[in-house]
């Protein structure tokens, strides 16, 4: 059952010492560096793996490592904490969620990112829940050989449980996910943790809320200050204690997120938050170079794929323009 949210925050709270010890580095809770890892996973940690698979297995040709057995429940991915990196990507539709299938992901996150890189959106704010319903289920026609989660978009979590319930059954019912990502930290845990209670895995997400972009303000760095450190370390808790099976943690300082990676259970899933996570995502048309926008600057772009389609676009305009030119000269 739920736990009681002032009473789980006491006991989180009591846990963080801000009192800086000998040694301590600046800027991450007293709490965090001293407190040992906990020996025990919360007992009802979601068990989700699939009994049937309902969809055919993608070939998985062109993977890097084809004799590594593949991620597809959240209990593969939470086993792979400690022993390599994690990674997930975004895909939005059924050619992309094949590519990075065959790329050997771990998960493949259909995120709202879809709003910003696909939908023409300035923001993910617009994102409905049809609109994930859509390219979930596209993502899925792909059949991935991964763990397949879809992001709640934004509002659903914050009306009632049981509008978060139905948001959370569609991806997984009509869409095809195995899991949801919700985007927020104790305030939404006690939410999470029914939705676990009812079987479905939840991602958390912390550090920089994409849907909160307007009340915050703009994109900025999480944890820089201890008070901010201490409040992302009460939020992982929290979501660990609530069930999720692994956080996402956006745009936070790299020494607190390897810091909270060391002290919860799940795996922390980093993005623009440093080396030291358990793993990392990235949307996937930043890593191609496939924007209409900014990237952000902790992106890598292995491509620049704007480039090389403009060029063979604009290649094969001339070529047909003047083909129509020497048709009537
Ligand atoms: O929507 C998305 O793509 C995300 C990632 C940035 C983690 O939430």
């Amino acid at each position: 059952m739920p736990t009681n949210q002032n009473s789980k925050k006491q006991t989180i709270d009591r846990k963080v010492s801000t009192t800086p010890q000998k040694g301590q580095d600046e800027g991450i809770p007293s709490g965090i560096q001293s407190r040992e890892k906990r020996s025990s996973p919360k007992a009802n940690r979601p068990k989700n793996e699939r009994k049937s698979k309902p969809f055919e297995k993608s070939s998985s040709k062109h993977s890097p490592n084809e004799h590594e057995p593949r991620t597809r429940t959240t209990l593969d991915l939470l086993k792979l904490k400690g022993k390599r990196g994690i990674v997930g990507l975004t895909a939005y539709d059924a050619l992309l969620g094949r590519l990075v299938s065959d790329a050997g992901v771990d998960f493949i996150l259909v995120g709202d990112s879809v709003g910003t890189t696909l939908l023409g959106h300035p923001t993910t704010i617009p994102v409905t829940i049809q609109d994930m319903i859509h390219h979930t289920a596209a993502v899925r026609r792909a059949n991935p050989d991964c763990l397949l989660v879809a992001d709640l978009p934004f509002g659903e979590a914050s009306l009632s449980f049981d509008r978060l319930l139905e948001s959370a059954r569609s991806l997984m019912q009509q869409g095809g996910a195995d899991a949801v990502k919700i985007e927020g930290g104790r305030d939404v845990a006690d939410d999470i943790e029914k939705l676990v209670l009812t079987g479905i895995p939840v991602l958390g997400h912390i550090g920089l809320l994409p849907q909160t972009v307007k009340a915050i303000g703009g994109y900025r760095k999480f944890g820089s200050e201890r008070e901010e450190a201490e409040s992302l370390y009460t939020d992982a808790i929290a979501l660990e204690e609530a069930g999720c099976f692994a956080l996402v943690a956006e745009m936070v300082e790299a020494s607190v997120a390897s810091e909270l990676a060391r002290q919860i259970l799940p795996p922390l899933i980093g993005i623009g938050s440093g080396d030291g996570c358990d793993g990392q995502i990235l949307v996937t048309p930043d890593l191609l170079g496939l924007s209409l926008g900014s990237i952000p600057s902790f992106v890598k772009p292995k491509l620049n794929l704007n480039q090389v389609i403009s060029r063979a676009l604009s290649e094969y305009v001339i070529d047909v323009k003047k083909r129509k030119k020497s048709l009537s000269s």
